[in-house]
């Protein structure tokens, strides 16, 4: 089984969750690339994509590579994001990711906060639209911490288990 871990990362959290779920693989076929390198996402049978919450949902670049994916691949989304971890702001970007795709098996979702510099979240709580997020990603400095990068680990064998426990592929790799 080929796995592809493919983010896009401004500030480097998600690019950090992005490194903890490829260590989390334990197959050899794995690969991790920013979305704007992967050439063929049909080459892969699984891919992870994981994208920064941008406004309440997934970055324009993560979009264009959503809608990439052929359909009959295997999905899991990860996001980072500056408000509360499992919150309804968080999750609509989730929302956001899988209505731009269709034909795929979603495997599952995992979402961590990611820290925003101070002198950005001085701006955003100043627009009226982005303020309550803003508040909430005050609290975000420092993440992802190891205790987030462990769960990611987590989080990537959770979906390998369940692509060969459940879905009965990849046993040979
Ligand atoms: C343009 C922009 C918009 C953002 N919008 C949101 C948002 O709507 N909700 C949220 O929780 N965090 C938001 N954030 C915070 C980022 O999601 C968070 O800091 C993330 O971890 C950044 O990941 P990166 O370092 O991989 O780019 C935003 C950040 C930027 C730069």
């Amino acid at each position: 089984m080929n796995i592809l871990v493919a983010y896009y990362s401004e500030t480097g959290n998600t690019l950090k969750v992005a490194e903890a779920i490829l260590s989390g693989i334990r197959q050899t076929q794995k690969k991790i690339l920013p979305i704007d390198q992967v050439d063929d996402p049909g080459k892969y049978d699984l891919i992870f994509c994981g994208f920064p919450v941008h406004h309440h949902s997934v970055p324009a670049k993560v979009t264009h590579f959503l809608k990439s994916i052929p359909q009959g691949k295997k999905l899991a989304f990860f996001a980072t994001h500056g408000s509360l971890r499992g919150g309804e702001k968080a999750i609509s970007a989730f929302y956001a990711a899988l209505s731009l795709t269709g034909g795929q098996t979603i495997l599952g979702t995992f979402g961590c906060r990611g820290q925003v510099k101070f002198e950005l979240l001085d701006v955003w709580m100043e627009k009226p639209q982005e303020r309550a997020w803003a508040m909430e990603a005050q609290s975000a400095h420092g993440h992802p911490d190891l205790s987030d990068l462990e769960d990611a680990r987590a989080f990537a064998d959770l979906m390998l288990h369940s692509v060969e426990h459940i879905y009965g592929a990849g046993k040979k790799s």
